[in-house]
């Protein structure tokens, strides 16, 4: 079990439960692994899916691990609902509740949208991603998959290029890999890197052969094409050419940088084919790992009978 009730966020998250989930998620691939992917660690228990923002990887990926743990899911997404006709966040919670129900997994467009949940509900609640505040989950299928990949998370060097300051990926990865005792140096144009960002106990430059001439991995966000007409960008292309990563700005460094993406990857803009598709890119194993990483979540959160899985 977890000493927190619900992972609204990795700031304060103790680095022993962070610990206990990566493990928690290695013995979850092996059952990813066998002919028939399911256990029935969490029979009986009841989640929903609460999706006020579209999603692609996460959603199908809590789904699938719900699934594999042979929880009870319904999944309930903003665009079809009571919502639509004027109910209020407050109602629709406590009426999906009132039905008796373990567990919420909530993606929702508002900074502090997660916490604001648990004031109206007795479930635990597991954050899918709160507008640029946090995404947790994607902060630790990331740390167990460069945890697969080193075999170690303490002392790795990890860079963060993009738009740092509308991530909720990144925020949460500097919250896990500080936790973790990684050092983490993040990069992105001066108007996508918040300057006090230096006090989450992170480095910072502008220059993205600096950074790739520091990292053992980089974790590419995506450029937020909507963010455009706010002027916060240049251009597309000359970000491609300032920081995007392509085979011929890493061959410069001379050396092996894994390359990680929480996707929708924008491919030929924030990172080339080449390299999203290259023997250095784990992408799609973070997307495996993803699943598993959620299984080990869910279990431990919801407290599923060990002996049975
Ligand atoms: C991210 C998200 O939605 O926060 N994607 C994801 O969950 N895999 C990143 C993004 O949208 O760029």
């Amino acid at each position: 079990m977890m000493k927190q009730k619900h992972l609204l966020g990795l700031e304060h998250f103790p680095a022993d439960d962070l610990g206990k989930i990566i493990e928690t998620s290695f013995s979850f691939k092996e059952i990813l692994d066998r002919p028939i992917k399911k256990v029935p660690s969490l029979q009986g228990k009841t989640i929903v899916n609460l999706f006020f923002e579209n999603s692609t990887r996460t959603r199908i990926s809590f789904e699938l691990a719900q699934k594999r743990l042979s929880a009870d899911t319904v999944n309930f997404s903003a665009s079809s609902s009571s919502l639509k006709k004027g109910e209020s966040f407050k109602d629709t919670v406590q009426n999906i509740e009132a039905m008796k129900i373990d567990a919420v997994v909530m993606r929702h467009p508002s900074p502090g949208s997660s916490l604001h949940l648990t004031k109206y509900i007795d479930s635990v609640v597991i954050n899918a991603g709160d507008g640029t505040h946090e995404h947790p989950t994607q902060a630790i299928l990331d740390m167990t998959s460069l945890k697969e990949c080193f075999g170690k998370i303490k002392g790795l060097k990890i860079g963060i290029i993009g738009d740092i300051a509308h991530s909720r990926v990144a925020r949460s990865n500097i919250y896990g890999l500080n936790n973790m005792g990684a050092e983490v140096m993040v990069c992105g144009p001066p108007t996508l890197v918040p300057h006090d960002i230096h006090s989450l106990g992170v480095k910072i430059t502008h220059s993205l052969d600096e950074i790739l001439d520091w990292a053992d991995a980089i974790n590419v966000l995506r450029i937020q094409l909507e963010r455009m007409d706010r002027g916060l960008f240049p251009s597309v292309r000359e970000y491609r050419n300032l920081f995007g990563i392509t085979n011929e700005r890493l061959q410069k460094h001379n050396k092996e940088i894994i390359i990680m993406h929480p996707g929708p990857m924008n491919r030929g803009v924030e990172i080339e084919s080449a390299v999203a598709d290259g023997k250095s890119a784990i992408i799609l194993d973070q997307v495996l790992n993803g699943v598993a990483s959620r299984m080990a979540i869910l279990y431990l959160f919801l407290g599923g009978n060990q002996n049975e899985s």
